[in-house]
Parts: structure tokens; sequence; C-alpha cells
């Protein structure tokens, strides 16, 4: 397996072509920025503890039945995935209010919701990736109504399974937001990455932020944050 062209360059991660047909391989970069990139860093460390913890997700949750686009990892900071047509959505799951949510509707980061929430946004740098609704999906052609169903129901079992992984390692799933891609024959398969940069994660009893939110809001050292994730994760 050898690498191949630069395919496409993220804010976090670049993706090279192999020279094996339908996969992909991702570096990790530890570059971080925020706010759609008006704040931007680079964090030594943050690509090894992000392709670390993501891999060790994307792990379990395909031993409890939730196949992802993840097929190994290949070294600290690079992992070999499937090729998926991603999905132009960006799929949050809230189970305790944080962030734009608290932002947008005014109400009180920490309260925990009587039921999970599930949030589409467009992916769509140039518009800031806008709150949109299922009208909106269908309006801009991001997905089939019936695949949107199948968006949520996936998310929510994401849900389940990742509230449960944090829960025993004493740390409240706040929220996160996951990347779906399209498998040549047409299924959806869950993408991207899973780690401390895309969730919001508090530790139950202190309320530590062990995530992005430490970088978005210098409430700390990131790098520490994510290793407390990862050290937990191991034990
Ligand atoms: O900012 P907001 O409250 O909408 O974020 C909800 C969740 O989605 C957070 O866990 C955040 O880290 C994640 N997110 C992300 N990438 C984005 C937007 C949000 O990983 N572009």
């Amino acid at each position: 397996m050898n690498k191949q062209n630069l395919l496409y360059e993220g804010k976090a991660k670049r993706i090279y072509r192999t020279d094996e047909a339908g996969l992909l391989w991702v570096q990790y970069k530890d570059d971080a920025t925020a706010f759609n990139g008006e704040k931007k860093d680079v964090l030594v460390g943050k690509a090894r503890l992000n392709n670390e913890i993501s891999t060790l997700i994307f792990e379990t949750l395909k031993e409890k039945g939730i196949s992802s686009h993840f097929v190994r990892r290949l070294s600290d900071t690079e992992q070999l995935v499937q090729q998926v047509e991603i999905v132009p959505l960006e799929v949050v799951v809230r189970n305790v209010v944080a962030g734009s949510m608290a932002k947008r509707l005014g109400l009180k980061e920490g309260k925990s919701l009587n039921q999970p929430l599930v949030e589409f946004y467009y992916k769509d740098d140039a518009l800031g990736d806008p709150l949109i609704t299922e009208d909106h999906i269908a309006l801009l052609n991001a997905a089939k109504t019936e695949e949107v169903e199948q968006l949520k129901q996936m998310a929510l079992s994401v849900n389940g399974e990742l509230i449960e992984l944090f829960d025993r390692i004493g740390v409240r799933l706040v929220d996160f937001k996951l990347e779906f891609g399209r498998t040549d024959k047409g299924t959806l398969l869950l993408a991207d990455e899973i780690s401390p940069d895309t969730c919001r994660l508090w530790d139950k009893e202190t309320n530590e932020r062990f995530d992005k939110d430490l970088f978005r809001r210098n409430l700390g050292n990131l790098q520490k944050g994510y290793q407390e994730i990862l050290s937990r994760l191991t034990v």
C-alpha cells in the first residue's frame, strides 16, 4: 500500500489517493482552526491524539455493529479509509445545551435535553455551514428524503454507543458532529473523524472540558485535554 497524490486538503486533514482502488490515505494535521478559519494555530501533537482517539472510537463502533469508512490505522498520525462520496451535511447530535444551540435559542449551557436532538448543517465554508431544515436539504439536493431519515437513525445509534463509551470513562457526551458518505453502491457510511475536535466532552464530576472548546474559548491546554480522553479510553 503506497501513498499517492494529494486528493484534498481540509482544515484538519490531508487526503491522499493510494495505489489500491477505493482506499484513501488520511493524514491528520496539527493545525487547529475555529470560527470558520478565523482563529488558527498549530498545536503540536493534536494530529496524533485525534488519529488515536478516532481509531479507538471507530473500532469500538464496529464491534457494536456500526460500520464506518475506517479501515485501519497506518501510523501515529495516519489512517486508511474507504473512499466515499461525502454527503454535504454535518449531522450534529446534542444531549446537553451548549455552543451554537445555547446562543441561537438563548438557553443556558449545561442543561440536559430530555431526548437527543439531531440537527443538519449545510457543508459550505462560504456560507459558514448554515443550520438547515429537511426541506432545505431537498431543495439543495444535498440528500434524498429517505437518506435523511437514515442519517438521523444512524446518528442516534452512534449517539447511544458513544454515550455509553464516554460514560464508562467518567465523561459526559454533550454533543458531536458526524459526516457520512455514499459508497459506490450508494449505501450511507459513517465517515470523517470522531474525536475531541468534533465532540464536546465534559468531565462528569467537575465539568472540566476535554474538547476543542479549550482552543475555541481559550479555556486551557488542548493537548492536555485530548490526552486525558486518550488515557481514559486506553486504561
Ligand atoms: O458549534 P456547535 O455548538 O454547533 O457545535 C456542535 C458540535 O459539533 C460540537 O461538538 C462541535 O465540536 C461540532 N462541530 C464540528 N465541526 C463543525 C461544527 C461543529 O465538529 N464545523
